[in-house]
Order: C-alpha cells, then structure tokens, then sequence
C-alpha cells in the first residue's frame, strides 16, 4: 500500500476551546426538549457513546444489515473508476469515520496527501487513529471530535484546496430530508478553494435505495438482538449524560419502515406505564407509548441526483450494486 508522507495530530475537540455554552448544558436541554416533547424523541447521535460506537460496528457484520457489505462492494469493484473522477493526491475528509476502515480501504486508489477524520465520539476515534497510525508512520493524519450535524467548523490547519469529503455509510439518511440539503451546502462551501487557481474539491457518499419493506425492517430488527441493544443502550447514555433514571429493562425497540416518508424508524417502546425521573424534569410514560430515537431516511436514484445538484454539486455519478440497494455517488463544485 502507497503510504503518503508527513505527520500525524492528535484528536482535537474545537468545541472545548469556545467560550460558547457548556456542551453539556447544551446536550441536557437538547435531550430534555426531545423527552419533553407531545412525541417523545432523541437525536440519534446520543446512540454513539463508546459501547453504542461498538455495537454499531457489531451491527455493520449482521446478516440483515446489507448497506455496509453492499457499499464495501461497491468500492472494490469501482474505486480505481471513483478515484480518476475524483482525482488523486487530495485532503480527504473523512465525516463520521468511525473506525477509519473504509477510508483505509481507498488509500491505495485516492492516495490522499492529508487524512482528516471527523467524528462525533472522540474517544473511539481516538484509538481508531492509534491504530492507523501505527500502520501508516508517515501520514499527515488528523482527527476531530465534532459534531458537525449543526454546521462543519474546520481548523485552518486543513489543506484549502482539493478537498475531498467523504460521507459514505449513507449516513447522510440520518438526517430529515431539510436537514440533509443543509449539510450537503455547508459541505459544497467547505468543499470552495481559497483562490481561483487552485483546484476546488467534491464529495465521495453513499446513500440507501429505497427497497422491499421486508429487506429494510429486518436489517433495523436483526434476529440477534444487536440493534435492539444499540437502541436501548441510548437509555444508559441519556442517564449518564442528564442523570436521568431510565431502566433499560422497562423498554423495548421497534424498528418500521414508514413508506410515506420513506423512512426507517426506530422507536424505544414502554413495556408498562412508567415515570422517568432527571434532576430538574419529570415524564410519564404510557404503556406502548415510544421515543423516537432514529430516522434513515431510503432515496431514490433521481431523488439523490435532485439533492446534490440542489446543495449546489455538478457532474454527478453514481455507482450502483446490481440488485440496486445501494449508491456511492461522487460530484463536484
Ligand atoms: C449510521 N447509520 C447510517 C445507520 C443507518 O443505517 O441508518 C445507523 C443504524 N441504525 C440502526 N442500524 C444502523
């Protein structure tokens, strides 16, 4: 494997150096207006503590869970094909990287001069980078703890041009379809070179296609449990991070495809009528009554197309598996 030069940072969290809120006062009414609400919901990033990152990984191995195996195979058949679209040789944005294994995986096609990887759990992205710098000594490879489902802040320490951003995982259905054309423009601006002539960057990212209702429910309810436990672990998290007082055996996961909006949905369900407690707020909850905890929203071919070229994107390609279940498109500005 071809192995770029330079040096390595060490995870930074830009969040920590403001002088804005406190991010946990911040995470506390976020989560209390969620719990608050007619209809209970959570943003699905508090599923990401260190053991939800972990049994997220878990799941990407399911047998129902196609969208993981699906894009690898994607990229192996096209990556050298994605790679002469995108040019080699650029900053590569890794958002939402995870444990970095699939941003490894196109090093050899992409040969990116910086490696940047952005994700919400700093600490599991933390040893992720431990690991991939220990397999590649002379990388330029940065990480960044950061949320950035509310806007991308980029330290200037970023190469300006050729920058590369990839979202793969379709992790971009995580996000209402609004929500999802704001990030989308926010990452096109980001993607802009400082000047004229430098060559300006694109965007490598999958989506889900929209499929059987079958193939989509049993791949957010695997037979193993391991969804179910990565949808209820975000009672411990809430707890640990409001000090509420959910009991995780009081619940149950539900996962529907809701074909209107042509979203998964993934509920947490009150086995009983129950009363959850924090310090400064109370909720009862009904039996059968849910929080809603994640939407992954199902696109369509023209649909993706519509969305990138609206967030400002040209040139889009897309690269398909055969049965159709899932696309990695590239575009540029
Ligand atoms: C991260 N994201 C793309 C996953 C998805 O498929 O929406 C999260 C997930 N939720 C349940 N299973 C996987």
């Amino acid at each position: 494997m071809t192995r770029p030069a330079i040096r390595s940072n060490a995870v930074s969290n830009p969040a920590s150096n403001t002088t804005a809120r406190n991010p946990h006062d911040q995470a506390r009414d976020e989560i209390t207006t969620g719990l608050n609400a007619h209809r209970a919901f959570v943003s699905p990033k508090y599923l990401y503590d260190p053991l939800g990152s972990r049994l997220f990984e878990a799941i990407t191995d399911l047998p129902e869970y196609y969208p993981t195996r699906t894009e690898r195979a994607i990229f192996a058949q096209h990556a050298a094909d994605m790679a002469r679209a995108a040019g080699t040789g650029s900053t590569f944005i890794d958002l939402g990287a995870g444990n970095c294994e699939k941003a490894r995986s196109l090093f050899d096609a992409f040969r990116p001069e910086q490696y940047v990887a952005i994700d919400i759990s700093a600490d599991f992205l933390d040893g992720a980078l431990e690991t991939l710098r220990r397999q590649f000594p002379a990388m330029d490879i940065q990480g960044l703890g950061m949320d950035f489902s509310a806007g991308l802040d980029l330290p200037a320490t970023l190469n300006a041009h050729r920058r590369l951003f990839f979202y793969p995982g379709s992790s971009i259905g995580n996000f209402p379809p609004l929500s999802a054309l704001a990030l989308l423009t926010d990452i096109r601006r980001h993607c802009s070179a400082s000047s004229n002539d430098m060559p300006g960057g694109g965007l490598l990212i999958g989506f889900d296609l929209v499929k059987d209702t079958t193939v989509l429910e049993a791949a957010y309810d695997d037979a193993l449990g391991v969804t179910a436990a990565f949808n209820l672990n975000l009672l411990n998290h809430l707890n640990a991070l409001i000090g509420s007082n959910f009991n995780v055996r009081d619940w149950r996961h539900r996962a529907v495809f809701n074909t209107r909006l042509s979203r998964i949905e993934m509920h947490l369900e009150a086995k009983r009528d129950l009363v959850v407690a924090w310090p400064d707020g109370v909720r009862a909850f009904r039996e059968g009554e849910g929080i809603h905890t994640e939407s992954s929203y199902k696109y369509t071919l023209p649909e993706i197309r519509g969305l990138l070229m609206q967030a400002g994107f040209r040139d889009v390609r897309t690269w398909t598996d055969d049965a159709g279940w899932f696309a990695v498109c590239h575009a540029v500005i």
